[in-house]
């Protein structure tokens, strides 16, 4: 009966994620990239032909996932002003709430920065309730409440479905968990964020043990609502013999940011084909990697060979296993990347993959003269 009350009593519980907004120099392309590539349905649009007169939005769906893209017009707005300093990259991580204006006020009151007080909007279809705050770096958290809602994404947004005809469909399914990258001993400090501000509890930590090779380390810390449908790690790099990842992330975004969404996917198997088949990168493992990995995983449903061949991890806990890989950053700069990730399972986040990736990413930091 107490968990019911806590239940009740916490506006932040029984949360999924709503959409994740990229802010990006060219939207209607990187819409056709993320449609092309990953699967993604164009399903909505906003911008000057519907009366947004700074900014055009597009709104991306594949099964549970919702991607909204957004370009400045301008040249001296938010928008601009984010994607010169960082580049693309994720700027909201929306979550889905029952009770927008119960979730903002709890979440101020616990300390956290207002960006928008609880807003409502309407069109003909209903009403949606939206209140953002801030979080690391320039990233914000929008609490949605859509109620019964039944537009194509939110008012504003007119539908405007594309499509692509593709020959294999990634299917990817929904967001995982959603990594965001730290300064020096911040990890702790956003940690107790979650948890004052969100009610979250700590899944994992690793330290710089767990983390690291010869040359390069991170501090990792998994924070998750009580369903564990929302997780947020956090990294904070820390001291290795060279340029820690997390410092490169935190040198190109200029400051903490999303470094990776991790997206789930029934058959990892078939989504990585057709993710390749599309064009997408992924990073390398080294082939040695293979030849231990029976020994470490002990059995599993998925041939080595079938695995090895796509370059697919895979890491057990005592619930079971699970498979991932990790896509080389999605632009210019060494920042955002996505993970496939299939559970089975498992609620592992890889930490016995963590060598063998840092192998192969510090191979591509070095190609790029920032090791
Ligand atoms: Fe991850």
């Amino acid at each position: 009966m107490s968990t019911m009350a806590s239940k009740q009593s916490n506006p932040l519980a029984n949360i999924d994620w709503a959409y994740l907004e990229f802010y990006v120099g060219n939207a209607k392309q990187a819409a056709h990239y993320y449609c092309s590539a990953f699967g993604f349905n164009q399903v909505a649009y906003a911008g000057p032909e519907t009366g947004t007169r700074d900014r055009a939005s597009y709104v991306l769906e594949q099964n549970k996932l919702r991607f909204m893209l957004t370009s400045s017009l301008r040249d001296d707005d938010e928008i601009s002003d984010h994607v010169r300093k960082h580049g693309d990259g994720i700027k909201d991580v929306a979550i889905l709430v029952q009770d927008a204006r119960a979730a903002y006020d709890a979440a101020v009151a616990a300390g956290a920065k207002s960006v928008l007080s609880p807003t409502e909007s309407t069109d003909s279809t209903g009403r949606v309730i939206k209140a953002t705050i801030a979080t690391y770096g320039e990233t914000v958290h929008s609490f949605i409440q859509r109620d019964g809602y039944t537009g194509v994404f939110l008012p504003g947004f007119i539908e405007a479905r594309k499509s692509i005809e593709w020959t294999r469909k990634p299917n990817l399914s929904h967001v995982d968990h959603c990594v965001g990258n730290v300064g020096w001993g911040e990890m702790d400090p956003w940690g107790d964020f979650y948890a004052r501000v969100f009610g979250f509890s700590q899944l994992v930590s690793f330290d710089d043990k767990d983390i690291s090779t010869e040359y390069t380390a991170l501090k990792s810390k998994v924070m998750t609502d009580e369903r564990h449908r929302v997780k947020f790690p956090i990294n904070e790099p820390a001291h290795g013999k060279k340029k820690s990842q997390i410092e490169e992330y935190l040198d190109f975004y200029r400051g903490p940011g999303v470094q990776h969404v991790a997206i789930a996917t029934e058959n990892i198997v078939e989504t990585i084909d057709a993710l390749k088949a599309n064009g997408v990168e992924f990073m390398d493992t080294p082939d040695a990697y293979y030849d231990e990995l029976e020994a470490r995983v002990g059995k599993i449903d998925e041939a080595i060979t079938v695995l090895r061949e796509r370059r697919i991890l895979v890491d057990r806990d005592d619930l079971g296993y699970m498979l991932q890989i990790f896509t080389k950053p999605l632009q210019d700069r060494p920042t955002v990347f996505f993970e496939i990730i299939q559970r089975k399972g498992s609620l592992s986040f890889g930490k016995g993959n963590f060598k063998a990736l840092f192998v192969s990413i510090e191979r591509d930091q070095e190609k790029r003269g920032t090791l």
